[in-house]
């Protein structure tokens, strides 16, 4: 891969002797609105995709996540009206709505891997599960709870697309109540992210420009 085709400057990359390829996606990864219309995602890529946004971390691994896909035409079209008419989900093809859970629902399966692991004690298992069930039984927790865990699988999600030369784009443009209720979310569940995915129509616009490091990084306090 040349130096054009990932994107990245001279300046960008000076002090690296060779980028590894986890930062040359980071690095690289856009949210595309240039989708190829007429090449579907395949299943396998697709199930490929979900398998990379669970492997990201979550609070005592409890994976409080569910992943709503949407490629049916019909369906789609009703997304696109969800999502205030943007065209690109259409053209991706795939919708996919990132769900949070706002209870510890997984906790009982976790909490039992934690003991069979030998990395909790059943007592340390049963008390920490019992902290953490509490802990998000309060409203703002547990909404809190669900978009912080998901949103980072979205983010895994979106690099794996990119890593396998993929376009994806996170979206919360979209109407939140209107789109649980056409995906039949639960009402414990929270949308989190809806990503268009699909194979890419080609180049993408310029990246806008980043706030610099001197200006968002704060040392020892705010
Ligand atoms: C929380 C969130 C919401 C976003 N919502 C939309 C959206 O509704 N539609 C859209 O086209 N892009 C959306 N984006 C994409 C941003 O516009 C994009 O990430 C930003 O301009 C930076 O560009 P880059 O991702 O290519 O680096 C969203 C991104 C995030 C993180």
């Amino acid at each position: 891969m040349t130096l054009q085709q990932t994107g990245l400057d001279e300046s960008t990359i000076a002090h690296d002797e060779e980028i590894p390829e986890a930062i040359r996606a980071i690095r690289t990864r856009r949210s595309g609105h240039n989708f190829d219309a007429d090449t579907e995602l395949d299943d396998e890529t697709l199930e490929a995709l979900i398998r990379d946004a669970a492997l990201a971390p979550s609070s005592y691994n409890l994976q409080p996540w569910e992943f709503v896909a949407v490629q049916d035409d019909d369906r789609l079209e009703e997304v696109v009206e969800l999502a205030y008419g943007q065209e690109h989900v259409r053209e991706a093809g795939t919708a996919v709505l990132v769900v949070g859970h706002t209870e510890a629902e997984t906790a009982d399966r976790v909490f039992d891997q934690w003991e069979e692991a030998g990395r909790m004690d059943e007592e340390a298992a049963e008390q920490t599960k019992a902290q953490t069930v509490e802990m998000y039984d309060d409203d703002r927790m547990g909404r809190d709870y669900g978009v912080r865990n998901a949103s980072l699988a979205a983010q895994n999600l979106l690099l794996s697309a990119h890593a396998r030369g993929l376009t994806a784009t996170p979206m919360i443009g979209f109407d939140a109540a209107g789109l649980s209720e056409f995906l039949e979310l639960p009402d414990d569940k929270v949308p989190v992210m809806l990503i268009a995915v699909g194979p890419s129509g080609g180049e993408e616009p310029d990246r806008l420009p980043r706030r610099d490091v001197d200006e968002i990084l704060h040392r020892e306090s705010y």
